[in-house]
């Protein structure tokens, strides 16, 4: 919970970040470089120096009039983490949907290693090793973590899905599922191979999760918690190797210990070189794993940098505490957090 002590906190940075306005060069405020075409690279965060693994440009996605993302350009370099902050309707989660082919934008491109995939199903980037989690955790609620986990795994073994190149081709998809099916009913050697592998990698991303997900390893997920839903969806992404993995508020409802265990497990991810797109809104994991920050409000990009630098970046306080706007409830609530986890942030 959120207490009058942490909005007291909140204000006092908001005069010291005030202060800071007033002498900066930028006190022209998220009107000024951030949304003239010649700003554009500079708000991208055209910090990645050669290829980018993640290249999105002007994208922009409106829903009846709301502009969710509007004009939006970053980069993801091999083995960044970047976290994407923001208060509640900030476009954050609009835009992983944009980049993962569950949303079409309505303008800009996203290319994975050089490829255009702006327009490419969920299962085409995720076969291009794109995986992700849900903001509000989505696992098949009558499977078993094991077999939820499982899942994730089966889709990359290409020993098991023979013509899985049919199954976008709409005529042509019973081929492939039934291939799927015969060698399940008659696995050859290598089928066989492959479900071993699969079932060791099982265990050891479930084991990731330790004492928390491993006895639960047979019980059905609608059982589970909603923190082990989340471990259990960030076990499946894991499965599948992800040469980009993006987490859309992966301690959403965990208490502070949970959320640290997975500030570990992040950072055991990262140091492994696995690249990252992080949407949190809980500031100190954003500042203990992040290379980059990249902060929305209303759909748009308004700083991107060091996570100390956006820290300390005036937009970035005013757009968290609504300075010269109605200040909503959410945004309060996400200010009180950001600036107290930052203040707690060493
Ligand atoms: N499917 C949708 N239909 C209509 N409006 C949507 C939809 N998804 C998101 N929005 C709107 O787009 C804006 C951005 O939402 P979202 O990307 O979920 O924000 P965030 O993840 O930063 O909290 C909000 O105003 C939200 O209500
Ligand atoms: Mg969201």
């Amino acid at each position: 919970m959120r207490g009058v002590e942490e909005v007291a906190v909140a204000d006092a940075v908001v005069s010291d970040a005030a202060g800071r306005d007033a002498v900066g060069s930028e006190a022209a405020g998220r009107d000024d470089a951030w949304s003239d075409d010649a700003g554009s690279d500079a708000r991208a965060g055209a910090l990645v120096a050669g290829a980018a693994l993640l290249r999105v440009h002007g994208l922009a996605r409106s829903f009846s009039g709301v502009q969710a993302v509007d004009d939006v350009s970053f980069d993801v370099a091999p083995g960044e983490t970047v976290s994407i902050i923001g208060p509640n309707g900030s476009g954050k989660s609009t835009t992983m949907n944009l980049l993962t082919g569950v949303l079409r934008p309505d303008a800009g491109t996203v290319e994975l290693d050089g490829e255009d995939v702006t327009r490419a199903s969920q299962e085409a980037i995720n076969a291009r090793g794109v995986a992700r989690t849900f903001q509000n955790g989505r696992v098949f609620p009558a499977l078993s973590v094991r077999e939820n986990v499982f899942v994730g795994a089966y889709a990359r073994q290409r020993a098991l899905r023979p013509a899985r190149r049919l199954i976008d081709v709409p005529v042509l998809r019973w081929v492939s599922l039934l291939a799927e099916l015969g060698l399940a009913l008659v696995p050859t050697r290598g089928v066989r191979r492959a479900l071993r592998e699969i079932d060791s990698e099982t265990d050891a991303q479930i084991g990731r999760f330790g004492g928390r997900l491993t006895p639960r390893a047979q019980d059905a997920a609608y059982t589970l918690s909603y923190a082990n839903r989340r471990r259990t969806e960030i076990a499946r992404t894991l499965v599948q190797h992800p040469r980009l993995l993006l987490l859309d508020e992966p301690t959403a409802g965990m208490n502070p210990t949970e959320t640290a265990e997975v500030i570990e497990q992040l950072q055991q991810l990262k140091s492994q070189g696995q690249t990252i797109l992080l949407i949190e809104h809980k500031i100190d994991l954003v500042m203990a794993l992040s290379d980059r920050v990249l902060v929305f409000d209303s759909g748009r990009l308004i700083a991107a940098g060091a996570p100390a630098d956006v820290q300390n970046d005036p937009r970035v306080v005013r757009a968290y505490l609504g300075a010269g706007r109605t200040r909503r409830r959410a945004d309060a609530a996400d200010a009180a957090d950001a600036v107290t986890a930052a203040g707690g942030a060493q």
